[in-house]
Order: structure tokens, then sequence, then C-alpha cells
């Protein structure tokens, strides 16, 4: 069985396992002579569009597995009878991290103080906390519930919104979420682009946000209309804090990069180090599984 892999690391692990597999790199550089026998397809880690559309050079492909969980950029490209597997869980902690670190950046005006700073001024100030806030976590997945365990210890008030309503679980449909977003100091955003999805965050439901409050996006930028999310901001209406943004990456002359109230961040949720050696187990697992011809994990396609 050949695998590609886009890390030497990754390679090593190969070659410590006692599967007879022959593995070889592809990083989103040089093709690796040996593309007509790649079984099972480890993409490299947001290297760009080239990277799925080797998929169809591929005759002898089974699996493909990325190392990002959002997959809708691969998903076109996979092939009937090839499985597609994403990275649900691998950056769960990285990403939590930073929609947390945003939350606190907006909500305690980190970006006033550091320009007050550069000019040697003590802007003192009482800002708005993290507790006692109600944050409004809409998907409440893998990432969702990752962002919510850091609120809690943080004594945010957490109301969760997925797909489908999961009263037991205390979990609120999309279709309830209009009367709660009215409630929300702030809204997170960690749900997957989907034909559904694409373009929920529009000027109906920023609307329906209360005043002065905050708009975080830690999943993909196309889900929020920029062009409704911007008079918001313009207005200072609303603030936002939006680590993956529609275009991306943002062009340098973008009115969101000057927007008071706006922090950018350059799509790094999952992008940190605890990024390698969890990409690394999810790998391993799923090479020992496919070699044993055991049920593959984070099956989406
Ligand atoms: N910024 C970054 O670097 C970064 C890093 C990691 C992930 N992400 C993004 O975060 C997304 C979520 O990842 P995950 O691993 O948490 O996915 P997940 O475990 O599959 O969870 C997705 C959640 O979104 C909900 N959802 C799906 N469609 C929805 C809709 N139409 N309306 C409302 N909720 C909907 C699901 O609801 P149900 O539970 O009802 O199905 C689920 O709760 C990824 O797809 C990716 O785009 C970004």
């Amino acid at each position: 069985m050949r695998v590609w892999v886009p890390y030497e690391e990754m390679l090593d692990d190969l070659s410590a396992s006692a599967n007879k597999v022959q593995g070889d790199l592809y990083d989103g550089g040089a093709v690796p002579e040996t593309i007509d026998d790649v079984e099972f397809y480890v993409v490299p880690y947001m290297s760009g569009a080239h990277t799925f559309e080797l998929v169809a050079s591929m005759p002898r492909l089974r699996v493909v597995q990325t190392l990002t969980a959002g997959y809708e950029d691969v998903l076109p490209h996979v092939p009937s009878g090839v499985r597609l597997c994403n990275a649900r869980g691998v950056h769960d902690a990285s990403t939590a991290e930073l929609a947390v670190g945003l939350i606190i950046a907006s909500l305690r005006g980190f970006p006033a103080f550091f320009r007050a700073q550069l000019d040697g001024a003590w802007a003192h100030e009482r800002r708005v906390s993290v507790a006692d806030r109600t944050v409004l976590i809409l998907g409440y997945g893998s990432v969702g519930r990752a962002i919510e365990r850091r609120l809690i210890a943080l004594e945010a008030s957490v109301v969760r919104v997925a797909r489908t309503a999961r009263p037991d679980e205390g979990v609120f449909g999309i279709e309830d979420a209009g009367p709660l977003l009215a409630d929300a100091d702030v809204v997170v955003l960690a749900l997957p682009l989907t034909a559904d999805t694409r373009g929920l965050v529009d000027a109906g439901f920023l609307a329906a946000m209360k005043d002065g409050a905050l708009l975080v996006n830690v999943a993909r930028g196309a889900i929020v209309r920029t062009e409704a999310l911007l008079p918001e901001v313009e207005a200072g209406r609303l603030v936002a804090a939006l680590d993956v943004t529609d275009p991306e990456p943002l062009p340098p002359d973008h009115p969101l990069w000057r927007c008071p109230g706006v922090i950018v961040t350059p799509h790094v949720g999952g992008n940190s180090t605890s990024f390698l050696p969890r990409a690394r187990r999810l790998v391993r697992d799923q090479v020992d599984r496919y070699a044993g011809r055991r049920d593959l994990r984070n099956v989406v396609a």
C-alpha cells in the first residue's frame, strides 16, 4: 500500500509502523513519481487548490485524508468510490483557544491598549469582562464544545445552537436561533461551510444581534456576508473578531482591515504547535485502520 504524507515526521511514523506501508512525501511542491500507485493521500495542510485537484490524477486512490476539519473545498474533487476523511478533533484545542483569545481581546479592548502603548499612553478605563456575558455558540460540534469548556472556566453563560435541536443536551436548533441572538453579548460561529450555511449570517441575522454585540468567526469566511457585516461594524453597532474572512486572504486595501472594532487574524485557528503532534496521531491511527481493514474515523463522504 502506498501512502502520501506531507511531513517528514509522518513518513517516520509510517516507517516505524508494523504495517507494510510505502510512504512518499508530498508537501504541495514537486509531485512524486508514484502518483499512479498512491492509495491513501494525506492532503497537505492549507497548501492550495492544486493539492485537491491532484486527486483526479491518482488512479488507485481509495482514501483522501484532510488535515483540516473543514472539507468543503476538497469535497468536489473526490471521485465516487473514494472515502474522504477530515481532521475533526485535531484543531479543537487550538481553535477554541484562538476563539476565546479573540473574545477576550475584543471585550477587554486589547487593540486600543496596544495602540496607546505605541504612544506611551496610560489609557486606563473599565472594559467588558467575559465573566457574566452570554455567549451563543452557533455550531455545537467538536470545536464548539471545546470553546464552551473554556468559556465556562471564564464564568460566561453559554447558549448552544446546532443544526438540529437536542433538548436533552440543552442544544437549540438553528430555526430557534432568532430570539436567542437578541440576548447574546457574543455570537461565535463554529459551524461548517455548506450550501445551508453559506451566507447564513446575513443582514437579517446581524440585525437580530443586540447593540454592541461581538461576532466571532472561527468557522469559514463565506458563512458571513461581508457586505452585510461592513455597515454594522462601520457604524459601530456591532464589533467583530474574524479568523476567517470572505474574501480570503483579505486584500490589503479591504475596508475590514481598518474598521474600528474589528480584529482580523489570518486563518490561524488551527495553526499552532498543537497541530502537528495531533495530526500525526490521527494519520498513524487512520493508516493502521486502513491497513488492518478496520473502519476509518471521521469519514465525511
Ligand atoms: N479557523 C480555523 O482554523 C478552524 C479550525 C477548525 C475548524 N474550523 C471550522 O469549524 C468547523 C466546525 O468544525 P467541527 O470539527 O466542530 O465540526 P463538527 O464537529 O462537525 O460540528 C459542526 C457543528 O455545526 C453544526 N451545523 C452544521 N450545519 C449547521 C447549520 N446549517 N446550522 C447550524 N448549525 C449547523 C452541527 O450541528 P449538528 O450537531 O446538529 O449536526 C455541529 O454542531 C469546520 O467545518 C471548519 O470549517 C476552523
